[in-house]
Protein backbone atom coordinates (compact mmCIF):
# COMPACT_ATOMS: atom_id res chain seq x y z
CA UNK A 1 0.00 0.00 0.00
CA UNK A 2 1.63 3.51 -1.08
CA UNK A 3 0.21 5.37 1.92
CA UNK A 4 2.15 8.30 0.85
CA UNK A 5 0.03 9.05 -2.04
CA UNK A 6 -2.83 9.33 -0.07
CA UNK A 7 -1.94 12.07 1.98
CA UNK A 8 -1.95 14.81 -0.33
CA UNK A 9 -5.97 13.99 -0.75
CA UNK A 10 -6.72 13.02 2.57
CA UNK A 11 -5.20 16.96 3.10
CA UNK A 12 -7.66 18.49 0.40
CA UNK A 13 -10.88 17.03 1.79
CA UNK A 14 -10.05 18.02 5.56
CA UNK A 15 -9.19 21.20 3.95
CA UNK A 16 -12.61 21.77 1.54
CA UNK A 17 -13.85 25.38 2.49
CA UNK A 18 -17.64 24.87 1.89
CA UNK A 19 -17.98 21.61 4.44
CA UNK A 20 -19.12 21.42 8.22
CA UNK A 21 -16.46 19.21 10.25
CA UNK A 22 -18.87 16.14 10.22
CA UNK A 23 -18.66 16.25 6.62
CA UNK A 24 -15.42 16.58 6.05
CA UNK A 25 -14.98 13.83 8.32
CA UNK A 26 -17.32 11.44 6.44
CA UNK A 27 -15.55 12.48 3.26
CA UNK A 28 -11.97 11.23 4.72
CA UNK A 29 -14.45 7.87 5.85
CA UNK A 30 -15.49 7.22 2.45
CA UNK A 31 -11.89 7.79 0.88
CA UNK A 32 -10.31 5.71 2.88
CA UNK A 33 -12.89 3.08 2.26
CA UNK A 34 -12.41 3.22 -1.37
CA UNK A 35 -9.31 3.50 -1.29
CA UNK A 36 -7.53 0.96 1.08
CA UNK A 37 -9.42 -2.50 -0.05
CA UNK A 38 -8.84 -4.07 3.92
CA UNK A 39 -10.45 -0.73 5.57
CA UNK A 40 -14.04 -2.34 5.31
CA UNK A 41 -15.59 0.14 8.22
CA UNK A 42 -13.76 3.26 9.10
CA UNK A 43 -15.07 5.53 11.45
CA UNK A 44 -14.62 8.05 14.24
CA UNK A 45 -15.57 7.76 18.08
CA UNK A 46 -15.65 10.92 20.62
CA UNK A 47 -14.70 10.97 24.14
CA UNK A 48 -16.94 12.50 26.53
CA UNK A 49 -14.72 12.64 29.74
CA UNK A 50 -17.31 13.70 32.15
CA UNK A 51 -19.62 10.24 31.81
CA UNK A 52 -16.57 8.68 30.41
CA UNK A 53 -17.97 7.35 27.30
CA UNK A 54 -17.23 7.09 23.57
CA UNK A 55 -19.60 8.04 21.32
CA UNK A 56 -19.72 7.43 17.33
CA UNK A 57 -19.01 10.28 15.18
CA UNK A 58 -18.95 9.79 11.36
CA UNK A 59 -17.87 6.67 9.63
CA UNK A 60 -18.41 4.84 6.42
CA UNK A 61 -19.32 0.67 6.44
CA UNK A 62 -22.07 -1.33 7.82
CA UNK A 63 -24.50 0.29 10.69
CA UNK A 64 -23.45 -0.34 14.04
CA UNK A 65 -25.66 -0.93 17.05
CA UNK A 66 -22.58 0.18 19.07
CA UNK A 67 -22.94 4.08 18.99
CA UNK A 68 -21.83 4.40 22.51
CA UNK A 69 -19.34 2.29 24.30
CA UNK A 70 -18.07 3.20 28.00
CA UNK A 71 -14.32 3.46 28.52
CA UNK A 72 -12.32 0.60 29.27
CA UNK A 73 -15.04 -1.80 26.89
CA UNK A 74 -14.26 -3.13 23.69
CA UNK A 75 -11.10 -2.19 21.56
CA UNK A 76 -12.48 1.13 21.07
CA UNK A 77 -13.23 1.74 25.08
CA UNK A 78 -9.61 0.37 25.80
CA UNK A 79 -7.45 2.95 23.73
CA UNK A 80 -9.64 5.72 25.63
CA UNK A 81 -7.80 4.60 28.57
CA UNK A 82 -4.60 3.51 27.56
CA UNK A 83 -3.87 6.75 25.03
CA UNK A 84 -2.22 3.96 22.77
CA UNK A 85 -2.87 2.41 19.40
CA UNK A 86 -4.38 -0.85 19.35
CA UNK A 87 -3.70 -2.95 16.74
CA UNK A 88 -5.83 -6.74 16.60
CA UNK A 89 -4.52 -8.96 13.86
CA UNK A 90 -7.57 -11.29 14.65
CA UNK A 91 -10.53 -10.29 16.89
CA UNK A 92 -10.95 -13.77 18.20
CA UNK A 93 -8.69 -13.52 20.15
CA UNK A 94 -9.63 -11.02 22.53
CA UNK A 95 -11.64 -11.35 25.74
CA UNK A 96 -11.99 -7.49 25.82
CA UNK A 97 -13.66 -7.02 21.89
CA UNK A 98 -17.64 -5.68 20.50
CA UNK A 99 -17.98 -7.41 17.80
CA UNK A 100 -20.13 -5.48 15.45
CA UNK A 101 -20.25 -8.42 12.84
CA UNK A 102 -19.47 -12.10 12.01
CA UNK A 103 -17.49 -10.44 9.08
CA UNK A 104 -15.15 -8.52 10.66
CA UNK A 105 -11.77 -10.31 11.26
CA UNK A 106 -9.20 -7.78 12.51
CA UNK A 107 -8.71 -3.89 13.87
CA UNK A 108 -7.07 -0.83 14.72
CA UNK A 109 -7.82 1.99 16.56
CA UNK A 110 -6.04 5.11 16.97
CA UNK A 111 -6.22 7.73 19.11
CA UNK A 112 -7.14 11.65 18.34
CA UNK A 113 -4.92 13.58 19.95
CA UNK A 114 -5.91 17.44 20.21
CA UNK A 115 -3.35 19.51 22.52
CA UNK A 116 -2.09 16.53 24.34
CA UNK A 117 -5.82 15.27 25.02
CA UNK A 118 -7.08 11.94 23.84
CA UNK A 119 -10.43 13.54 22.49
CA UNK A 120 -11.59 10.61 20.18
CA UNK A 121 -10.15 7.90 17.96
CA UNK A 122 -9.95 5.89 14.20
CA UNK A 123 -11.68 3.03 14.47
CA UNK A 124 -10.83 0.27 11.49
CA UNK A 125 -12.66 -2.81 10.82
CA UNK A 126 -11.16 -5.20 8.36
CA UNK A 127 -12.49 -8.42 6.94
CA UNK A 128 -8.91 -10.29 6.26
CA UNK A 129 -6.95 -11.43 9.17
CA UNK A 130 -3.70 -9.76 10.16
CA UNK A 131 -3.99 -6.91 7.25
CA UNK A 132 -2.66 -3.84 9.30
CA UNK A 133 1.26 -3.10 9.77
CA UNK A 134 3.58 -0.13 10.77
CA UNK A 135 2.78 1.61 7.91
CA UNK A 136 -0.85 1.75 8.52
CA UNK A 137 -0.26 2.94 12.28
CA UNK A 138 2.10 6.14 10.71
CA UNK A 139 -0.47 6.42 8.46
CA UNK A 140 -3.67 7.00 10.77
CA UNK A 141 -1.53 8.89 12.84
CA UNK A 142 -0.91 11.22 10.29
CA UNK A 143 -4.47 11.24 9.11
CA UNK A 144 -5.31 12.22 12.77
CA UNK A 145 -2.86 15.02 13.18
CA UNK A 146 -4.65 16.45 10.47
CA UNK A 147 -8.16 15.73 11.87
CA UNK A 148 -6.59 17.53 14.90
CA UNK A 149 -6.01 20.85 13.16
CA UNK A 150 -10.04 20.53 12.96
CA UNK A 151 -10.71 21.31 16.69
N1 LIG B 1 -15.07 -3.59 17.74
C1 LIG B 1 -15.09 -2.38 18.49
C2 LIG B 1 -16.48 -1.81 18.57
C3 LIG B 1 -16.78 -0.80 17.57
S1 LIG B 1 -17.05 -1.44 16.02
O1 LIG B 1 -15.78 -2.02 15.51
C4 LIG B 1 -17.60 -0.32 14.96
C5 LIG B 1 -14.52 -2.61 19.87
O2 LIG B 1 -14.28 -3.74 20.27
O3 LIG B 1 -14.33 -1.62 20.57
Amino acid sequence: MNFESLKPPVIAILSELNAERDAKLKNLCQFLFDNISYYNWVGFYFADHDNKTLHLGSYVGAETDHTIIPFGKGICGQVAESNQNFVVPDVSAQDNYIACSFTVKSEIVVPLFVNGKNIGQIDIDSHVINPFTDADERFLEFVNQEVAKLF
